[in-house]
């Protein structure tokens, strides 16, 4: 076993793991541990931009960007922390830009800007360019510029390291306990701030955007502490995923022009959102698309979608939306615009599914995308643990882990790289703040004992249950259950699905029972961590009696601000789940019914 001392730990390395390292490591000694090399996190999959009221091609302002939030949210976001992420936006983009990120530009060297989903001109209700983007790898590109500064900053990473536990004492962080993954060995961090930015958890369900390393590990992390997860029955379904497979299609493809259309040849967003059409937050699209196919109007009446970027469409749809340039001049494509500003879309689509989507439309279904729930944090990424909002001393998380809460019930289109930067700056910059003002808290005699006995009964487990087969009920249940659409008696077999398979798994089979690379005994690890993540889930959303943002039920199909407007507190205990609520901060924006 390995010791070691840092000022402040980060876990994970994607864009609010860097982000805060980064922060962190300009006033305190800082380490970040991550499973995966840094440059392969899964922000690297964000594609289409990052929103900031930049203004470069049309009127807008953060006030804007903040309504829209606020609206997007379905009002259930944190009021004062949404209009705190909006008012940093500009300023965090120009940041990037100045680290040496390469933003696609406009004609007079400003950085481009796109339209995308609920993106507003607030006056008009027209669709505003808020969207700020290198080509469709924007997510990339910000994973190797804060790398890139991390490292000129001398921040120390522990790559390919396993987090197993976290050390808290007396109610104060201590540390972490983690695995070296090439050697089995266990390595103990003392820490006097710990920063948790591990993602999300899309594969919890079927069909996902998700890498496979998005196990919910942090969440699963805290909720083993005691900490709660807040608003976990909040998961957004993007639109646009590849039919089958789940790859992101980026909603920039529809920034650009791309319309949705169904099997009748109709672009059917017209009669769900008339005002911004296919540019609707992606609950409603997604609903939508549900809708359609549950009528038989799948493309050849299955369930999917086509997209359309094709000049020929784009341009046929431009002239009636009468979209016009920012020179005033008819918006207009050619093969090359799209070339140029959807590369990766047309490199995806082309490798994975033969259709090159200059020529033709791209098959396309919702696909499990975002947590907006998560460990909840106030908006300086501080870990706070209940009603009250206390906060857990040396402890934060920012990035997908995290419930600050800017998203709500529904996140719109590039608030997640904005989001991952904002508040992983902030509990970066909280951090050392903190790491300088206090000492190291004493670690426990046997710092790794718990970690070492869970291990150890996964390890040595040669039981009967398949973990593919355990994994492949748990995602089928919440796919059919605990995703677009919601009814009592589905997410009710939902819950008792997943704690059958909670106790299944007690009597799982691992082959490997060597130290060196078990990703075998890993996987394990990751899928326990699923299923506590699906049971919060399920037992969350069973309890929200209404519909509102993502959660959709059928039984309750109305919001009900009157009793629903406020956050689920959910804690693992006793072997069950137990419920809490707190209230929604409000500053300014007085709940009304969407329309899009
Ligand atoms: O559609 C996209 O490019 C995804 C962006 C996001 O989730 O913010």
């Amino acid at each position: 076993m390995q010791k070691h001392q840092y000022e402040v730990v980060v876990v994970g390395a994607g864009g609010a793991g860097l982000t805060a390292a980064l922060y962190a490591s300009r006033n305190a000694s800082t380490a970040v541990i991550s499973k995966l090399y840094p440059t392969r996190s899964h922000t690297g999959a964000a594609q289409g931009g990052i929103g900031a009221a930049l203004g470069n091609t049309e009127e807008d302002h953060p006030e804007w960007h903040a309504f829209d939030t606020v609206k997007g949210s379905d009002y259930l976001g944190d009021q004062d922390a949404i209009e705190f992420m909006a008012a940093e936006a500009v300023d965090a983009v120009y940041e990037l830009e100045h680290m040496g990120l390469p933003f696609s530009r406009n004609p007079d060297g400003t950085i481009a800007q796109r339209p995308f989903g609920g993106h507003t001109n607030n006056e008009t209700g027209k669709p505003v360019r808020r969207a700020c983007y290198a080509a469709d790898r924007t997510g990339h590109m910000i994973l190797q510029t804060l790398y890139q500064q991390s490292i000129k900053n001398q921040v120390k990473f522990f790559d390919e390291f396993y987090v197993l536990d976290l050390l808290i004492v007396d109610g104060k962080t201590a540390g972490l306990v983690a695995m070296e993954l090439a050697t089995g060995e266990m390595h103990i961090f003392q820490a006097k701030a710990v920063i948790i930015a591990t993602g999300g958890h899309g594969r919890v369900w079927e069909t996902t955007s998700n890498a496979y390393s998005y196990t919910g590990d942090g969440v699963a992390l805290a909720l083993r502490k005691g900490i709660p997860a807040e608003d976990m029955e909040f998961y957004q379904f993007h639109p646009t995923g590849i039919y089958k497979m789940g790859i992101l299609i980026t909603e920039g493809v529809r920034g650009e022009g791309g319309v949705l259309i169904n099997g009748e040849g109709n672009r059917f967003m017209e009669t769900y959102a008339p005002t911004v059409k296919d540019l609707a937050s992606r609950d409603v699209i997604s609903r939508a698309m549900y809708l359609e196919m549950k009528a038989g109007r799948g493309i050849n009446g299955k369930r999917f979608m086509n997209l359309d970027v094709t000049p020929e469409v784009v341009n046929h749809y431009a002239e009636i939306d009468g979209r016009k340039n920012p020179d005033g001049s008819p918006y207009r494509v050619t093969a090359s615009d799209i070339l140029a500003k959807l590369p990766d879309i047309i490199d995806f689509c082309e490798t994975y599914i033969g259709v090159n989507p200059v020529t033709d439309p791209m098959p396309v279904q919702p696909t499990a995308h975002y947590a907006m729930g998560g460990i909840p944090t106030n908006k300086y990424g501080e870990v706070v643990v209940d009603e009250k909002n206390t906060v857990l001393p040396g402890l934060y998380a920012a990035g997908e882990v995290a419930c600050v809460s800017v998203h709500g019930a529904n996140r719109l289109g590039t608030n997640a790289l904005l989001d991952l930067v904002v508040f992983g700056k902030y509990s970066g910059l909280k951090a050392a703040e903190f790491a300088n003002s206090e000492a190291y808290v004493d670690l426990p005699p046997d710092p790794e004992a718990y970690a070492m006995q869970q291990l150890n009964a996964i390890r040595n487990s040669s039981g009967k249950e398949n973990m593919i087969t355990l994994a492949s009920e748990m995602k089928s249940v919440m796919a059919e259950h605990v995703g677009v659409f919601r009814v009592e008696e589905g997410m009710a077999e939902a819950v008792e699905k997943v704690r059958e398979l909670k106790e299944r798994f007690k009597d799982v089979r691992v082959d490997d029972h060597g130290s060196k690379y078990n990703m075998n005994l890993i996987e394990a690890w990751e899928l326990s961590n699923l299923i506590d993540i699906a049971e919060v889930t399920a037992v969350s959303a069973l309890a929200r009696k209404e519909s509102r943002g993502a959660h959709s039920r059928d039984d309750y199909p109305d919001r009900d601000d009157d009793n629903w407007l406020k956050h689920t507190l959910a804690w693992m205990e006793n072997g069950g789940v137990r419920l809490a609520y707190k209230p929604v901060t409000m500053t300014k924006y007085t709940p009304k019914a969407r329309s899009y």
